[in-house]
């Protein structure tokens, strides 16, 4: 069944001119590109979409990182794509995640993992009506 998923390239993978070798990898899997845009986050837009995490003793750093520099916001679509694009990501710590994922090849880091994506289709729904509400 035919899925829409959010993902945002974190400003780690923008700074370390990643984005190509990210987003490749979604295109290769035959994922479709629906929208895309290159933005700053501030901390209202972080807070509500991290909103399950805003007590959680990470996340006043995971603000800070977040908002520290431009990042690349995107909806794809595809076939069963919440769960294949979690797998392209890998495990949520990069020191932990499978090597041939994006975190697994790219991070060592439980923080700066380069993505995240949504983990359900009321996830889904809920984060792409704030990055991208005339979808
Ligand atoms: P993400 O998939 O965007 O969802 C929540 C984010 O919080 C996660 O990726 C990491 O960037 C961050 N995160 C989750 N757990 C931890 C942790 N234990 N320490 C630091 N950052 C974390």
């Amino acid at each position: 069944m035919s899925e829409r998923t959010l993902v945002l390239i974190k400003p780690d993978a923008v700074r370390r001119s990643l984005v190509g070798e990210v987003l490749a990898r979604f295109e290769r899997k035959g994922l479709s590109i629906v929208a895309m845009d290159l933005r700053m986050v501030d901390e209202v837009t972080a807070d509500r979409h991290y909103a399950e995490h805003v007590d959680r003793d990470f996340y006043p750093p995971l603000r800070a990182f977040v908002t520290s520099g431009p990042l690349v916001a995107m909806v794809l679509e595809g076939d069963q794509a919440i769960a294949v694009v979690r797998a392209i990501n890998g495990a949520t710590d990069g020191r932990a995640a499978a090597a041939g994922t994006i975190r697994g090849d790219f991070s060592l880091s439980n923080r700066e993992n380069l993505v995240h994506a949504s983990d359900s289709p009321e996830s889904a729904a809920r984060e792409i009506a704030i990055f991208f509400p005339d979808l």
